[in-house]
């Protein structure tokens, strides 16, 4: 693929790492790139990051037509630039666009366009502990008309930013609040799709539980109104009675690249996990008898961080006297570790941007 270059010549000044809030600060440049079905996927470039012209009129306005994705870039100690599986995300990427009935895109191609974004901005790449580069492709389709009918004009695009850590307080156990109104996804929705939709559907709940001083909801499954499904912006797991345990894959829940890549490390390292229905009476009535023993949400953003408390019907369940648990703390050692390049990649989950 050819991806022409625009640099600007004096780059903005870099934030102060201690203090820059997640995803507040963009690099210098940005990735764009256009598709329509004659011509495909084509004008690869990199630009000056900055406003994007759409007419009030574009589906992405109208519709909400849209998918994302979230990955870092990552400064291994030898000074060197890494991604963490960034295939995963293009596959899901595609799985995502086929739900919201926009192009794929070849995972080769994302990939390359990934790399190419780093490399042109790889001095914004932090090296401090905890700090990576994020990354956020995303794809919208960008019709002018506001009739109904499949897209003829998409937009994909990649925009980074330093970050630290995504909690201000850091590996602090959080508070849920479990909500039992609104539902977030059913299965045949696009629960399973990494689209701008569900999480603009799943505002109003996260207000509420933000408003009541909890970090952010527990979903509960949207059909049986009974299960544990996912945290307000990523996968959760328990630790109950010596096993990981962790919501299946139902249609309705998120396929999180650092959920995939946890239960793959922890059984290497001999735990056993079950990805199965976990019902909210089995979360709750175990906190009680002291069955979980901990529970932390996993995700891109924050990669593990361990729920305290959970908050159902007025009532407080607190998780491990409301401490970090040692199965949360080692598997957060271990993946950021990795991704880090501070431990040998033996799952061959790292590609140098070089
Ligand atoms: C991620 O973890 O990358 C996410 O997509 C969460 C985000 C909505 C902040």
């Amino acid at each position: 693929m050819e991806i022409r270059v625009d640099k600007v010549f004096v780059g903005k000044a870099k934030p102060d790492m201690s203090t820059v809030a997640f995803g507040t600060y963009f690099t210098d440049h940005m990735f764009l790139m256009d598709y329509d079905p004659e011509s495909g996927w084509h004008d690869a470039r990199i630009v000056p990051y900055g406003p994007l012209q759409i007419y009030p009129s574009s589906t992405i306005i109208q519709y909400a037509s849209e998918v994302f994705e979230g990955l870092k870039a990552y400064r291994t100690p030898d000074g060197e630039v890494q991604l963490f599986r960034p295939d995963e995300n293009a596959k899901r990427m595609n799985n995502s666009a086929e739900r919201m009935a926009l192009p794929t895109m070849p995972v080769e191609m994302q990939i390359e366009a990934m790399k190419a974004l780093v490399e042109v901005d790889k001095d914004w790449v932090p090296s401090g502990d905890g700090q990576s580069l994020y990354l956020r492709p995303y794809m919208f389709a960008n019709d002018l008309d506001i009739a109904l009918h499949p897209y003829k004009k998409v937009v994909y695009g990649i925009i980074a930013c330093p970050v630290g850590s995504y909690f201000p307080g850091g590996l602090k156990p959080a508070p849920l609040m479990l909500e039992m109104d609104d539902v977030r996804a059913v299965r045949g929705g696009t629960g399973f799709a990494k689209c701008g939709g569900n999480y603009a559907g799943a505002m109003h709940a996260g207000k509420n539980a933000d408003d009541k001083g909890y970090s952010q909801v527990l979903w509960i499954d949207g059909v049986e109104r009974k299960y544990v499904e996912e945290a307000g912006g990523m996968n959760v797991m328990f630790k109950i009675d010596g096993k990981i345990v962790t919501p299946q894959l139902n249609g309705s829940v998120l396929p999180g690249i650092t959920r995939k890549s946890a239960i793959e490390l922890l059984k290497s390292q001999g735990w056993e996990v079950e990805e199965r229905l976990v019902p909210v009476t089995e979360l709750l009535e175990g906190i009680k008898s002291g069955a979980v023993e901990e529970a932390w949400m996993i995700g891109t953003a924050a990669v593990v961080c361990p729920i305290g408390e959970f908050a159902y019907d007025g009532e407080s369940y607190i998780v491990n006297n409301g401490e970090i648990g040692e199965t949360t703390q080692k598997l957060y050692d271990d993946l950021t570790a990795i991704q880090w390049g501070k431990a040998e990649d033996t799952f061959g989950w790292t590609v140098k941007v070089d």
